[in-house]
């Protein structure tokens, strides 16, 4: 193995990110608690990781004091917008504190204005299907931006657009639990329109304001490059879970199978290119799968898989993903990226691999500003419940106790450092000292 260290850019921004529904815990006025206690999760989020009860302070303390300088969390419009027409200064006031607190601590905030939850009311209006939905959301994100610009200057509109409407309107795993491709694109379309809105409200009254996605790029393979019909469902696939979006994002057109809507007010309408990277799909053609565009998906034959094969470790899937995303001429930020991994003994040779093609695209001269790592603390994993452990710390539901796990030791030196050394990987994950540091 060679002896070496790759170095970072100075200003590289490196943080974990969370989402309030994940962290908050009791928050009781949105679709995902109705969805829980409905029985649709293997467990409930309860206090979630309590930051609601302020736990976020010894989080944020954690994150600081391990060398992070920036965190991005998100904030749940129910708690801001209770009911249509009441606005809830308090919440506000709360998420105000917990901004102060991260620049108390001289951490960069990113702030998410929807990641996955939508208020009872807003449901009740017909959620993102409605064409209502666009003005609605527009709404609470200038007030929302208005309390705390002060705070604040980086901003996700929506979270994995693409995963909200596949998860909720085609697999039906997220709540409203439908499973019908039209409304699926329908709410794709609300998505855009609502984003649109949010980017003009937010620039209107933050002039400095720098505003995203966090878009999920998800690499797609076909199983058997030699068939036909594999190839074209990995196509179709990609085009519609990768492309949509950020396409609507820079021309105004969205595309859907047969389907065709003009969006002009979404030209031009990113200022960076939020990517969350985790996984490569390999699919292969199934008249079964008619709710999946005809793919079945797998992963690799001899995959690294995480512990409940949720993930594939596939970092050359990532720097695909980052080669993708210059394409649209914007900065990049690494919204997300991780491993779900409660022994954590994937983790330190996932993170060590993915940092490796990240120092790659940099090197590239790909405008990649920053990276956010999910997550901070084992938090609740939607329909997945608590099955799932992101946390570079550990988590104990019951207790509320935290424990440090080896990979928070090595993210640590890498945020300290801005780099990663052939030393740490021999440290911790000696298993791939000779792919990362090659004689
Ligand atoms: C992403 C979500 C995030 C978290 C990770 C594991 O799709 O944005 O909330 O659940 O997956």
């Amino acid at each position: 193995m060679a002896k070496a260290t790759i170095q970072f850019p100075r200003g590289f921004l490196w943080g974990n990110a969370t989402a309030a529904h994940q962290v908050e815990g009791n928050n009781t006025n949105n679709n995902w608690h109705e969805w829980e206690e409905a029985g649709h999760t293997e467990h409930k989020s309860g206090l979630a990781c309590d930051w609601w009860g302020g736990r976020w302070k010894e989080d944020f303390d954690r994150a600081a004091e391990t060398g992070q300088n920036a965190h991005r969390l998100s904030v749940e419009w129910s708690r801001i917008q209770p009911e249509k027409d009441r606005w809830d200064e308090g919440a506000l006031d709360r998420y105000r504190e917990m901004l102060r607190g991260l620049k108390e601590r001289n951490m960069t905030a990113m702030v998410t204005l929807h990641h996955f939850t939508d208020p009872i009311w807003f449901m009740e209006l017909g959620g993102w299907e409605s064409d209502e939905a666009p003005q609605l959301f527009a709404d609470f994100v200038h007030k929302t931006v208005s309390a705390l610009k002060e705070y604040a200057n980086l901003w996700v509109t929506v979270n994995e657009p693409n995963v909200y409407a596949y998860s909720g309107y085609a697999a039906g795993v997220f709540p409203p639990g439908k499973k019908d491709l039209n409304i699926a694109f329908k709410v794709m379309v609300n998505l855009v329109r609502g984003h649109a809105l949010a980017y003009k409200a937010i620039h209107e009254v933050q002039h400095e304001a720098r505003v995203g996605m966090a878009h999920q790029y998800r690499s797609i393979y076909p199983k058997n490059p030699r068939s036909p019909l594999d190839r074209w469902v990995a196509k179709t696939q990609s085009a519609i879970f990768n492309d949509l979006f950020p396409k609507a994002l820079t021309d105004g057109k969205m595309k859907f199978l047969w389907q065709r809507v003009n969006v002009p007010e979404a030209a031009g309408t990113q200022d960076f290119m939020g990517m969350n990277y985790y996984t490569r799909d390999y699919v292969s053609f199934d008249l079964r799968m008619a709710g999946e565009l005809f793919g079945a998906r797998s992963y690799a034959e001899n995959a690294d898989l995480s512990e409940t094969d949720f993930i594939a470790n596939e970092p050359e899937g990532f720097f695909e993903g980052m080669r993708w995303a210059q394409r649209f001429g914007k900065d990049i930020i690494i919204t997300e990226n991780g491993v779900e991994d409660s022994r954590d003994e994937m983790r330190r040779r996932y993170l060590a691999q993915h940092i490796e093609q990240l120092w790659r695209g940099v090197n590239f001269g790909w405008r990649i500003k920053g990276y956010f790592h999910w997550s901070l603390v084992d938090n609740f994993e939607w329909e997945r419940g608590w099955t799932q452990r992101f946390g570079l710390w550990e988590l104990d539901v019951e207790s509320q106790k935290r424990r440090k796990r080896k990979s928070a030791d090595l993210y640590e030196e890498i945020c300290k450092t801005n780099s990663l050394s052939s030393e740490m990987v021999v440290k911790y994950c000696p298993e791939v000292s000779e792919k990362l540091f090659p004689d």
